[in-house]
């Protein structure tokens, strides 16, 4: 079913018709190289000009823009200063005290003392530099400071425990790391400085320096390593200069999945990142003067960095941030703030929305939220029940609703409904942006790694895909590309399964490989399975995804136990899932295990993954079992499954 949106948005919106739209896609496809130069030099400044569009010589390293000379940073800060220096840029939201309102003149003077505290430092080009902390308004003045003398900044989530953070320092060969005494939520501080303390201390390499940011004047552990950034801001200068960056240059890394030893840093580049980043909020967020953008996402995940922090403020716009649980200290937090400020456009994953879904049906319509013109989603499909509710409570059936779908490898969006100019269709998430050009492949006409589901290619490149994974190209190449080529070059794959209806909306169907989607988090399953195979009682295990009501996929463990040992399901569920939240940290566990004598196996001792994923989700054992040695289990194992619980 098509739902219209709102004739009132449709009159001033960026993109007002489908036809419109097809129409700067078909030329995005037609005029290729073209289309990119005239985004490029309409919607950044350059300080030297560029040489060629695009440079493909040295795939999968690809140089977009040659020559071109930017900087984020100058993109974000200074250059609102001469329409926006009073508008508001950030609106901090905590549990506690009063909100905060910087304006473009305040970013500006914190971001230019920032970045002379990080110089006085020798914090400068190329240094590593590790974020561990909270969402608060440093964090944004220090993430620009190093986009603008182009140290490389890489965010990890506050809540992951001292391991992790070890491992990502190790690995990442951190120069330095920013930290802060406390994050806070649910009214309680985590002591993340004495986290940070711990992760160093088992750390083999060394950083140079920690920069702590102090939220209250409470005793806290300073070693002869840490310097206080509250101290030495106050005698900073608020002027900068700022490096002009090659528009390769990396801007940031990020981790994209994953939380144990194996890490997969994804490198961003400058001037790709920011057009993209531009570009998205024109055609997807369909950008006004007034709009007040609230994002939920966390300033750790690529959300949080395009979304969240950069594209608002490349545009001039106010962006919110928060720090703070969703539903505390009230369940109706989330609906007060649009209120409050009144948000026109929000951003968000349907975990949470289920969430406020679930605790507090009726809530929304407490407040006036008629400030509310679109509703967004992404990280899954929203199905049907919570879309409606979306729709009918939150949206008040006047509010568009729109769900994204992109990766951290994509940059931003490439694949979305534009609000205004297309009906609605449930759980689609609409069609693929000017300059992805792209190709849906089956089963049978080339193999891709698993066989039930119709992929989602990619055949040319666009600015803002990521462009390496952290020295090491060969896994770059083996994980995102497929084995099908065009013009020579391997096409991209997103790992997720697709499908389009008759009208070419895209309907996203979830991973097609050995990754899980819980919440919107994105973990690789061998990974959650080296710490289950780590269990004492534990010979060997597989785990496979299943879907969820609420955390949209979750893991199912098939376990086989190391002797006869009398211990049941349930026990071995909670055992393991609590050395798991240790391990890893609080939302990977397991929903379900079952133990089972054997797991079937193919002759060369390979676990055939893909009839244990139908078992856990019910289904009949069916396809090609000639190569499983020990079919009999999987009947076993399906009898067991129907007499679970
Ligand atoms: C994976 C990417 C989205 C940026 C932040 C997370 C899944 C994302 C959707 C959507 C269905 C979606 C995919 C994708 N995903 N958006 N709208 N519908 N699935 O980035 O951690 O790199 O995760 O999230 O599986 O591959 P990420």
């Amino acid at each position: 079913m098509k739902i219209f949106p709102n004739p009132e948005f449709v009159k001033n919106a960026y993109f007002k018709s489908f036809s419109e739209y097809k129409e700067l896609y078909n030329y995005s496809m037609n005029h290729f190289e073209e289309f990119w130069a005239n985004q490029a030099q309409e919607n950044l400044t350059f300080f030297e000009d560029f040489t060629q569009v695009l440079d493909e010589k040295y795939f999968p390293k690809l140089e977009w823009f040659k020559g071109w000379k930017v900087n984020i940073c100058y993109e974000a800060v200074d250059k609102n200063l001469k329409k926006n220096a009073d508008k508001i840029a950030l609106i901090f939201e905590w549990e506690r005290w009063d909100s905060q309102k910087i304006t473009y003149k305040e970013l500006a003077e914190n971001v230019g003392k920032s970045a002379n505290l990080l110089k006085s430092l020798w914090i400068v080009k190329w240094s590593r530099v590790i974020f561990y902390m909270p969402q608060i308004l440093e964090s944004v003045y220090l993430m620009l400071a190093c986009l603008r003398l182009w140290a490389i900044h890489s965010i990890v989530f506050w809540g992951f425990s001292a391991e992790s953070l070890k491992d990502r320092i190790e690995d990442l060969k951190a120069d330095f790391l920013i930290t802060a005494d406390w994050a806070f939520r649910k009214w309680k501080p985590y002591l993340l400085k004495n986290i940070a303390d711990e992760a160093l201390e088992k750390s083999s390499h060394e950083v140079k320096k920690v920069l702590l940011v102090k939220r209250n004047f409470e005793e806290i552990n300073i070693s002869k390593n840490d310097v206080i950034y509250n101290d030495l801001i106050k005698s900073q200068s608020e002027i900068c200069d700022f490096e002009k960056l090659d528009s390769e240059d990396t801007s940031f890394i990020l981790y994209t999945s994953g939380s144990t030893g194996k890490p997969k840093w994804i490198i961003h580049s400058t001037a790709g990142y920011a057009l993209w980043a531009k570009l998205t909020t024109k055609w997807v967020f369909d950008l006004q003067e007034n709009d007040i953008f609230f994002s939920t996402a966390d300033i750790w995940w690529i959300t949080g960095h395009t979304y969240t922090v950069y594209w608002p403020l490349l545009n001039g716009w106010t962006t919110l941030i928060y720090e703070w649980n969703p539903l505390f200290p009230k369940e109706d937090r989330i609906w007060e703030i649009i209120e409050k400020y009144k948000v026109s456009k929000f951003y968000t994953a349907p975990t949470l929305i289920r969430l406020l879904h679930k605790t507090g049906e009726n809530l929304p319509k407490n407040f006036d939220l008629s400030s509310l013109k679109v509703l967004w989603s992404v990280w899954e499909p929203i199905d049907s029940e919570t879309w409606d509710w979306y729709f009918e409570t939150v949206g008040n059936k006047k509010a568009s609703i729109a769900d994204t779908y992109w990766q951290t490898e994509t940059g931003g969006h490439i694949i979305a409904p534009f609000p205004f100019a297309i009906p609605m269709k449930k759980r689609s998430a609409g069609f693929p942006l000017p300059g992805i050009c792209w190709e849906i492949v089956d089963k049978n006409w080339k193999k891709l790694w698993v066989e039930e589901n119709w992929f989602f290619v990619i055949s040319k490149p666009w600015p803002a895909m990521a462009r390496w994974i952290w020295w090491d190209d060969e896994k770059f190449v083996k994980t995102y590309f497929s084995d099908i080529f065009r013009e020579k070059k391997p096409l991209y794959f997103s790992g997720d399964g697709w499908f389009y209806d008759e009208d070419w909306y895209i309907f996203i169907t979830g991973r097609v490989d050995d990754i899980v989607n819980i919440s919107g988090h994105k973990i690789w399953i061998a990974e959650v399975e080296d710490i289950v195979d780590k269990d004492e009682n534990i010979a060997e295990c597989a785990l496979v995804w299943i879907p969820d009501e609420l955390t949209w996929e979750a893991l199912f463990g098939f376990v086989v136990l190391k002797d006869k040992k009398n211990i049941s399901n349930k026990d071995l569920l909670q055992k393991l899932n609590i050395s798991l939240r240790k391990e890893i940290w609080p939302i990977v566990s397991l929903k379900n295990i079952l133990i089972t004598s054997e797991l079937p196996k193919t002759r060369s001792g390979k676990i055939v993954r893909r009839v244990l994923r139908n078992l856990a989700k019910w289904k009949e054992i069916e396809g090609d079992l000639s190569t499983v040695e020990n079919k009999e289990i999987l009947w076993i194992i399906k009898e067991k499954i129907k007499n679970f619980n």
